[in-house]
């Protein structure tokens, strides 16, 4: 038949054997047995019962149901492409870690764009948060910058982070919404924390329907610090820049393109790199001292916060090109493991609470989700500088220590040492203090920053916040959660709050919702526009 090639065959039953030729391989079982027809099972006669000794039946279908993983439990769709980062100058004024030494320096990267609360097989196009998780195998280890495509975060504390996420999902009894913000758990906690309210702003604003991956920013979000080789401690905030610029759909397309085309973003990645138009960032870093960090608005180590670019300017320090698609999703971009805790030597934490539980989360979700303590010998998640340590056995171990040694100190010689000068460092901080659970009153103002933000969107942007507040608080049954979120507004913008409010049709304006420290009035005030048209 046309299209099939020579050596095929028809059997008894008009079943296609397709026989091995000169082009293909021997299809053979996992452990290399040779197979002579795949299209049967072994039974008794042409009519009769199969056999529980058809070894080749039973290890193929073994397989096939033991294919399924665990899906991220946030950040189940995802979609990820390989590249490098090329750094421009030497950042060793700031840092040791060898990745910013050299300007030209090439260093391998694979990146994985994601949504944050749909299911594996959601649409691309809901309104949500972007991942924006890059790994960089530099040559003192991976290093794992797992940011976002917004800036700020929900919550200040990681262990609100359950609850946010449990609140952004499926509700429990229905299983339902599965990718969209628009429903009553979601905004019943939201309204419920106001230190949300910044991030609101940002995922009712057009950065919440990207028109593309390769159209979007990428945040570290929280503060970090470089260290230098004399251990000199910088603070430092990451923003990745697409080259292309930012651009966004309206609401409108992307309930269409969901529709039409559920897997827009992920096509338009692969339709991009395959056609050599490879996306490009610029790494930018925002520096700053201890004393600015004093002297600042805001705490630096609230994740609900940002640093404007007005008061620190990012500096390009390399760009990110992305150039090739995966081989195969799974092996890639499924298996691959994001940690914040991967920094190689040159790059700590600061003690951000948020960043701080995140540190512990990611190990731990990996060790579940990727079955065993093994899962950094998968090659996607494997260094690829030289290693050696003494770790052994567990679950799939690929790599055990070869000789006799596998402990250290040892007496004959054997196996890797500590290295005092090249070795990871963390930078010694001075800290003292009571064990409390206490937050800083320097995380207290919620609203000033979601202001400065409304304010910083040009009027049809701000139309579009507004549009989406009405559309996602229409879908709220609760009436006390929609008048709570009006509450939230009034503090933020009163024009927007009382557009939302009408056209919810909310009679009774609420008073302002309560807040724990007075907002700052000194940002310049908004437009007053009708932000809803007609
Ligand atoms: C996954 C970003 C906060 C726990 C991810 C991914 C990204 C990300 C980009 C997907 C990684 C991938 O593509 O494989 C962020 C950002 C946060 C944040 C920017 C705040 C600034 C948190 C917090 C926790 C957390 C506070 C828990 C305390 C997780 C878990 C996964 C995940 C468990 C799934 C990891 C996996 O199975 O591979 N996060 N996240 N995240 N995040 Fe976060």
């Amino acid at each position: 038949a046309s299209g099939l090639d020579q050596n095929s065959a028809r059997g008894n039953g008009g079943e296609l054997h397709q026989i091995v030729g000169s082009e293909t391989p021997t299809l053979t079982t996992a452990l290399g047995t040779p197979v002579s027809d795949d299209q049967n099972t072994l039974r008794i006669g042409d009519r009769g019962p199969s056999l529980i000794e058809d070894f080749h039946f039973r290890e193929k279908i073994f397989h096939f149901d033991h294919e399924r993983i665990p899906e991220r439990v946030v950040h189940a769709r995802g979609y990820g492409a390989h590249g490098y980062f090329e750094t421009y100058e030497s950042l060793a004024k700031y840092t040791r870690a060898d990745i910013f030494q050299r300007a030209g320096e090439k260093t391998p990267a694979f990146v994985r764009f994601s949504t944050v609360a749909g299911n594996k097989g959601s649409f691309d196009l809901a309104r949500d948060v972007r991942g924006f998780a890059v790994k960089l195998y530099t040559k003192e280890g991976n290093w794992d910058l797992v940011g976002n495509n917004i800036p700020v975060f929900f919550i200040q504390d990681a262990i609100k982070f359950p609850d946010l996420i449990h609140a952004a999902k499926q509700e429990p009894d229905r299983d339902f919404p599965q990718a969209q913000t628009a429903h009553d758990n979601f905004w019943d906690f939201i309204s419920l924390m106001p230190e949300s309210m910044h991030m609101v702003m940002w995922i009712m604003s057009d950065r919440a329907i990207p028109r593309s991956f390769r159209f979007m920013q990428g945040f570290g979000v929280h503060t970090f610090r470089l260290v230098n080789a004399k251990d000199e401690s910088t603070f430092v905030k990451f923003i990745w820049k697409p080259k292309l610029g930012m651009q966004s759909v309206v609401w409108n397309e992307a309930v269409k393109i969901n529709g039409a085309d559920p897997d827009f973003h992920r096509r338009d990645l692969w339709d991009a790199i395959q056609s050599g138009n490879f996306p490009e960032w610029e790494l930018t870093v925002q520096l700053f001292d201890q004393a600015f960090a004093d002297s600042f608005d805001f705490d630096i180590l609230d994740a609900t916060k940002i640093i404007p670019e007005e008061v620190i300017e990012p500096i390009p320090v390399g760009r990110l090109v992305l150039d090739r698609m995966p081989d195969n999703f799974f092996a890639e971009t499924e298996q691959v493991a994001f940690m914040t805790q991967n920094v190689p030597p040159g790059i700590d934490f600061s003690n951000d609470p948020l960043l701080q539980g995140r540190n512990f989360s990611y190990l731990d979700t990996q060790l579940k989700r990727l079955g065993g303590p093994n899962f950094t010998h998968i090659p996607i998640n494997a260094p690829k500088c030289p290693f050696a340590h003494f770790q052994q056995d567990g679950h799939m171990a690929m790599r055990n220590p070869v000789g006799r040694a596998n402990y250290e100190p040892n007496s004959w010689g054997l196996g890797p040492r500590e290295d005092p000068q090249r070795g990871f460092r963390s930078f010694a901080d001075a800290e003292e203090g009571q064990k409390v659970r206490l937050r800083a009153e320097s995380f207290a103002d919620h609203y000033s920053q979601a202001r400065q933000f409304f304010n910083s969107q040009t009027p049809p942007e701000q139309r579009h916040i507004a549009m989406a507040l009405t559309f996602e608080l229409s879908k709220v049954q609760a009436p006390a959660i929609r008048e709570r979120m009006v509450s939230h507004l009034l503090n933020i913008d009163e024009t927007l709050a009382t557009t939302v409010a009408d056209k919810l049709g909310i009679r009774n304006m609420p008073e302002p919702a309560e807040a724990a420290v007075p907002t700052r009035d000194d940002l310049p005030p908004s437009p007053a526009l009708s932000i809803i048209e007609n």
